[in-house]
């Protein structure tokens, strides 16, 4: 069984894995790792962005690390074969429902945000992003004619019962080893898909974690709460519209969208997906500038979710914090650095 399957997709994607690729070499070289065009790049190649094979590899594998898809490229690709419509049927067919986006400010990088240093200093809340249901997914959706002129276009918000309770239980459980409070977003003032959400995760928090403290927030307040006072939060729990949304907004308040990783899980011992937070940036790609930390931090969290590393996780974490204490910044971070350059000092601290 292959331990880490590597996507790297299309962009930068390629380049920030590699770095990933060289750290996961230097300090679990144990591990078996296999790669595979996904993305962009395979529909050039195979007519499809996700073939059945890589489907099937990343079934089998015990966590995939995926760069990053898309470019300008495809953008007359049909719909249903775009690189992005690769990546939910990939979240789909792994089912991958829980999508964790930690928003962790690095010591070192506090002044990197466009927020105020006191107001980002020491944060660390996690997103709890529900990532394989909702209107990403519901039917119906099309576009149609219409006959007087003109045309409509239709998406689904559907949310089950199960759905909802499965994403909150992770969580509730999440909070647990954390700070104990739970912050779920929704729209129940307009939605009833909100309104079902927030019964449930009122259900299920008297039943299972009433231990556990438990607030409601609207959508759009979450996101005024975010930039104002986002160290109120420690675990928030949302949809996966609202998570795609929320989950850019904090990723600036820690500096750079090139710092950010990601984790979806789906059922116990299933594997999980791992990805950069950041798009594929077709306007850097291949010029060797982009941030690789987010794809290294995101092989961090295979180790720690999938592959039951704890400790080299923890030595992965404590080296990208010491290179960035000794000042290894990429350009989007305001330094010099290569894409190479910063996996050399992730290296070199480790
Ligand atoms: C993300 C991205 C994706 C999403 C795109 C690339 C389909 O924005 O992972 O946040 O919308 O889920
Ligand atoms: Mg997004």
């Amino acid at each position: 069984m292959t331990d880490l399957l590597l996507l790297p997709g299309d962009g930068i994607g390629p380049e920030v894995t590699a770095q990933a690729r060289r750290v996961a070499e230097a300090l679990t070289p144990d591990l078996t790792i296999e790669e595979r065009a996904f993305g962009g790049i395979s529909y050039d190649r195979h007519g499809t962005p996700l073939t059945e094979e890589t489907l099937g590899a990343a079934r089998g594998a015990r966590a995939v690390l995926m760069g990053a898809v898309g470019g300008p490229q495809w953008a007359g690709a049909p719909r249903n074969l775009r690189p992005e419509a690769g990546l939910l049927a990939l979240r789909a067919g792994m089912g991958v429902f829980a999508n964790l986006r930690p928003a962790l400010c690095f010591q070192p990088l506090a002044d990197a945000s466009s927020l105020k240093r006191e107001l980002v200093e020491g944060l660390d809340f996690m997103i709890v992003r529900e990532l394989t249901g909702g209107i990403y997914f519901g039917e119906p959706r099309f576009i149609e004619e219409l006959p007087g002129g003109g045309r409509r276009a239709v998406d689904t918000q559907v949310y089950t019962t199960a759905e909802i309770e499965r994403v909150a239980r992770v969580a509730f459980e999440l909070a647990r080893g954390r700070r104990n409070k739970v912050t779920s977003a929704e729209k129940s003032n307009v939605m009833e898909s909100g309104l079902l959400w927030r019964e449930v995760v009122t259900d299920l928090h008297a039943r299972e974690f009433a231990d556990v403290t438990l607030e409601h927030i609207l959508a759009d307040n979450a996101a005024m709460q975010i930039v104002k006072a986002p160290k109120q939060f420690d675990v928030l729990v949302t949809d996966n519209l609202f998570g795609d949304i929320l989950s850019d907004a904090a990723a600036q308040l820690t500096g750079s969208l090139g710092m950010l990783p990601s984790a979806a899980l789906g059922a116990p011992g299933a594997p999980g997906l791992y990805e950069p937070i950041h798009g594929s940036a077709p306007d850097i790609a291949g010029k060797g500038v982009a941030n690789p930390l987010a794809a290294i931090l995101s092989f961090e969290m295979a180790l720690r979710w999938s592959l039951d590393r704890t400790e080299a996780a923890d030595r992965l974490f404590a080296a990208v914090t010491s290179a960035l204490e000794a000042g290894a910044r990429t350009p989007d971070l305001g330094g010099t650095l290569s894409t190479t350059q910063m996996g050399d000092a992730v290296l070199a601290a480790l």
